[in-house]
């Protein structure tokens, strides 16, 4: 069974997708991280991401694992270093190269084959996952998700200013939503929710309440 979440940037997706798998004991698949470790990879080892023949090179030697909500890039751990504000900077060319896309589309088929999972991104259900069992489009106001964002990287050492994140916030929206390959948009199937002004308990409780509702007996 497959539950997918799409939204946008730090609309508590992965907060309220995790949440929702350890309550329905799913699988967790959190999308963004792919193409994170990628863009941490072409970072790290200084390579062109606009010359398809390195990127070529790139995608013959990495190795993504996830497990546990832990992200291992070529075998080591890059749990935390992928949420650099480096890296979400950097992010869009990658997503935006149809080559990775389909090469990251294998992946994301790959690990939701044959199991129960709650897959969260972008195109989880326009593109990737197109007849899934559930899909949800969550988002909350920019303000709030810029908030959000903020408290995180404050936590994290690596503080920015809330004018700087709500801009960036912002434009990387405009950047998904506008994209001509697997922009982000509202599955026509979807259902919509709003946690602006929610707890990530709220939104998990509203979630699973509309999973009862509508895959009953079956979870
Ligand atoms: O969700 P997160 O912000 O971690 O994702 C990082 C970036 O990866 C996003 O800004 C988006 O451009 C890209 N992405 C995507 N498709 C997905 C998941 C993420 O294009 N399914």
């Amino acid at each position: 069974m497959i539950i997918t979440i799409d939204g946008p940037v730090a609309s508590g997706k992965s907060t309220a997708a995790r949440n929702l798998a350890r309550l329905l004991c799913f699988h967790h698949l959190d999308t963004g991280a792919i193409f994170r470790a990628m863009t941490l990879m072409a970072i790290d080892e200084g390579i062109d991401i606009t010359d398809e023949d390195a990127l070529i090179d790139m995608l013959k030697r990495v190795r993504i694992g996830l497990e546990d909500d832990r992200v291992m890039l070529c075998g080591r751990d890059v749990t935390e270093r992928i949420r650099l504000p480096e890296v979400s900077a950097a992010v869009r060319p990658l997503a935006e190269n149809p080559m990775i896309r389909s090469f990251v589309l294998d992946i994301e088929r790959s690990v939701a084959k044959d199991t129960d999972i709650v897959v969260e991104g972008r195109d989880m259900g326009t593109v990737v996952f197109p007849d899934a069992d559930l899909k949800f489009y969550l988002t909350s106001s920019a303000e709030e998700r810029a908030q959000r964002r903020w408290e995180e990287l404050r936590q994290r050492g690596t503080p920015q200013e809330f004018e700087t994140v709500l801009a960036e916030l912002v434009e990387r929206d405009r950047a998904d939503m506008t994209r001509d390959v697997a922009p982000l948009q509202v599955p026509a199937d979807a259902v919509l929710v709003d946690s602006t002004g929610w707890s990530p308990q709220q939104t998990l409780e509203k979630l699973h309440s509309v999973v009862l509702e509508r895959l009953g007996g079956r979870v």
